[in-house]
């Protein structure tokens, strides 16, 4: 029954390795014995010949790769799908393979121009002809798969290859008689390994180690119960015949050099035509616009890789070029993706890089009611801080209260949005869904900031990402420059300062910076309030006095005194009032009315009264300090200024200043354009201001 079988080969008479166009084919240049390349083939078709027919099609001159005759193209029934090779090396045998194919009475589809695709060594039947399993990610490309399920009317499973070694899904994977799934399952992306797992049980699935994947186990040819592949190791083959197949070795190392072995030498010609199943893909696309510095800026490239990181793939419809310095580009782009979460993903990033969509701009958001309070609906779109809009009934509207990790509610009685955060979703609040009529309004980032400094990407017109010490001044005058001007205008600055404020002798500073008007609020932790109250009424900070620079006898237990003097009187204010406190940051905060808020945390020693332990209550106070902020300064504290991060819009200028590059580039990284971030000791950093203030002051 097997011998009605029929398989094409190509003979190697002119095999060689003549170029590289995959990893296997590195060193290898002109590096395998045709001799023994001949005596290989002859030997895998002398096997193959047991079981089956074999045609031949005749090799031609400076197409090496022809032999490999899996990657001609698709054949199903008597339709054939021709290849379009990704590489132009070998984009010759495509005239060949067509004629080859139509002479032999197939109906031959061809792909769109610019659409690479395999053939056979990127899609393979399951041996009941059910289901098409059809790879992506290195030779075809996912918008192949939606014409093969269309034109084969068959279900097309998309995986996603990741392992450049195994750049062709035939060479890690092959569907076995009976159901069976021979495979390498670290050349698959997670999803694609759980869809495997969705559709082939558990004891179905024969999965290969490294070492039999990288000598082709899995290029293998499965005919009735026999299996034909170069190689394998002993519990593979124990394990294969423990399940009735018997497997036949036949040394194929002279194409290995290429990439190739027993199963990408043949092309299996009778596949029987599926039982004529509903075509389906879970495969979609969307088009969408971006306009902006898209080069120089990077952008484009930003969109392109999360897309691509993602899982999904796209296609540039049309692009153009701004001339001018400062004429912007726009482009229009087809995402594709493997299935709608992945598609939700993507659209998520490109909302957030300023993409609009583009036929659906017709769309309204898709809102989902809350059922259990607190909860969000599953496929919640989740905020960015920039300014997003969504359409309600046809109109865009903004959305209030604009922050980081939250959702969007909306209120078309009173006809708001506004963003929310699970905690307070009550049942019923309708939260938005999905990435449907969301679009965030982006500035344009401006080209000559974004080259004038290397790794990072948000900046603003205070200058660039991470600055070198020898900015610092600039970036300093810069700074109070700024707050000169919110101070006129009655803006709002806020601080979040982190005790090495006081450790570094910045304490005064910042007490300054109070006393003068230039801190409307302050938010902080426990710990920068202890230190500099300790400061204030013992002279150490952490027991260490600032003004020698060393510990001072039992001064481990100043911080606590500080704390016990404060309990003492009944709070920070409090301890002003009655003349215990009478210097130091949170003094000239109680003097000047300047509102502070302190978050505990578990390593809290005390805490003073002041210190809100309720977390949920601390954020809230952040935020209500937090709005209307013009300016935030972040003062060396990681933690407290992740927090303000997250609840700050885009637009609000953030100035982060640690010593450590990291928690600079960490945090200004979620900031916007208008982040700036300074390496520098946060004392020194104060006193400069400080004194800049001063000087201009007059
Ligand atoms: N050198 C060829 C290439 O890189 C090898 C093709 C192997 N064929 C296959 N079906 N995996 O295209």
């Amino acid at each position: 029954m097997s011998s009605t079988e029929r398989f094409l080969m190509c003979p190697p008479d002119l095999y060689t390795v003549d170029y590289v166009i995959n990893p296997w084919m590195e060193g290898n240049i002109h590096k395998s014995s045709r001799e023994t390349a001949i005596q290989q083939w002859h030997g895998l078709h002398k096997l193959l010949k047991e079981s089956a027919q074999i045609e031949c099609i005749t090799p031609q001159a400076g197409l090496p790769d022809m032999v490999f005759t899996a990657n001609a193209g698709l054949v199903v029934g008597r339709r054939f799908v021709l290849s379009r090779f990704l590489h132009r090396e070998r984009r010759g045998e495509e005239p060949f393979f067509k004629q080859w194919f139509a002479e032999q009475g197939f109906e031959v589809f061809e792909l769109p121009a610019d659409l690479p695709f395999e053939g056979a060594g990127d899609a393979l039947w399951d041996r009941d002809g059910k289901r098409l399993w059809a790879a992506y990610g290195f030779r075809s490309e996912l918008d192949s798969h939606p014409h093969l399920a269309r034109w084969l009317e068959c279900e097309v499973l998309s995986l996603r290859l990741i392992d450049p070694r195994f750049y062709h899904l035939d060479t890690c994977l092959c569907p076995l008689e009976g159901g069976y799934l021979l495979y390498y399952p670290p050349a698959f992306d997670a999803r694609s390994n759980r869809l495997i797992e969705q559709r082939i049980p558990a004891e179905k699935r024969i999965a290969v180690n490294e070492a039999d994947a990288a000598r082709f186990a899995c290029n293998a040819i499965n005919l009735g119960r026999r299996i034909i592949f170069n190689e394998a190791g002993g519990e593979l083959k124990t394990r294969l015949e423990g399940l009735g197949f018997s497997v036949s070795e036949t040394p194929l190392s002279e194409f290995i050099k290429a990439g190739g072995a027993a199963k990408c030498l043949t092309l299996r010609l009778t596949e029987p035509a599926p039982k004529r199943a509903k075509p389906s893909t879970t495969v979609l696309s969307r088009e969408l616009k971006l306009e902006g510095h898209l080069l120089d800026s990077g952008l484009l490239d930003r969109a392109l890789e999360a897309t691509v990181q993602s899982g999904g793939s796209f296609q540039i419809l049309h692009f153009s070029l701004g001339k001018q310095r400062q004429s912007t580009s726009n482009a229009d782009i087809k995402i594709s993706a493997p299935g709608q979460d992945v598609l939700d993903k993507i659209m998520g990033q490109m909302i957030e890089l300023g993409a609009v969509m583009a036929q659906r701009l017709e769309d309204n958001a898709e809102l989902k009611p809350v059922v259990q309070a607190g909860v969000a609906p599953d496929e919640f779109m989740s905020t960015t801080i920039y300014p997003t809009e969504v359409r309600v009934g046809g109109d865009w509207w903004r959305v209030q209260d604009q922050r980081m990790d939250g959702v969007i509610v909306v209120d078309a009685e009173r006809k708001i949005a506004r963003c929310t955060l699970f905690r307070y979703l009550k049942v019923g609040d309708r939260v938005v869904v999905g990435s449907k009529g969301v679009r965030t309004v982006r500035r344009t980032e401006s080209r000559d900031l974004r080259s004038s400094a290397p790794a990072e990407h948000e900046f603003s017109f205070m200058g660039a990402g991470v600055s070198s010490e020898r900015r610092v001044e600039i970036l300093v005058d810069q700074i109070a420059w700024e707050m000169q001007r919110i101070r006129e205008r009655e803006g709002r600055i806020v601080v979040v300062p982190g005790p090495v404020v006081v450790h570094t002798g910045g304490g005064e500073h910042l007490a300054w910076l109070v006393r003068e008007g230039y801190v409307q609020a302050l938010l902080g932790g426990n710990a920068v309030a202890v230190h500099d109250i300790e400061q204030a009424l013992l002279g150490t900070s952490l027991g260490v006095d600032l003004k020698i620079g060393s510990s001072v006898e039992g001064g481990h237990r100043h911080h606590l005194k500080a704390i016990n003097l404060v309990r003492g009187c009944g709070g920070i204010a409090k301890a002003v009032e009655q003349g215990v406190l009478t210097g130091g940051i949170f003094y000239e905060c109680v003097r000047r009315e300047v509102p502070f808020s302190l978050a505990g945390s578990i390593r809290d020693d005390g805490p003073l009264p002041d210190t809100q332990m309720d977390l949920i209550k601390a954020q809230e106070e952040y935020a209500r300090l937090l709005k209307g902020a013009d300016l935030i300064l972040m003062l060396s504290s990681m933690l407290h200024s992740i927090g303000v991060g997250n609840m700050t819009p885009a637009g609000v200028k953030l100035v982060c200043v640690d010593i450590n590059p990291a928690v600079v580039t960490k945090l200004s990284d979620r900031g916007s354009i208008e982040s700036v971030g300074v390496v520098t000791d946060v004392g020194l950093f104060l006193n400069l201001l400080t004194q800049r203030l001063k000087l201009s002051a007059g």
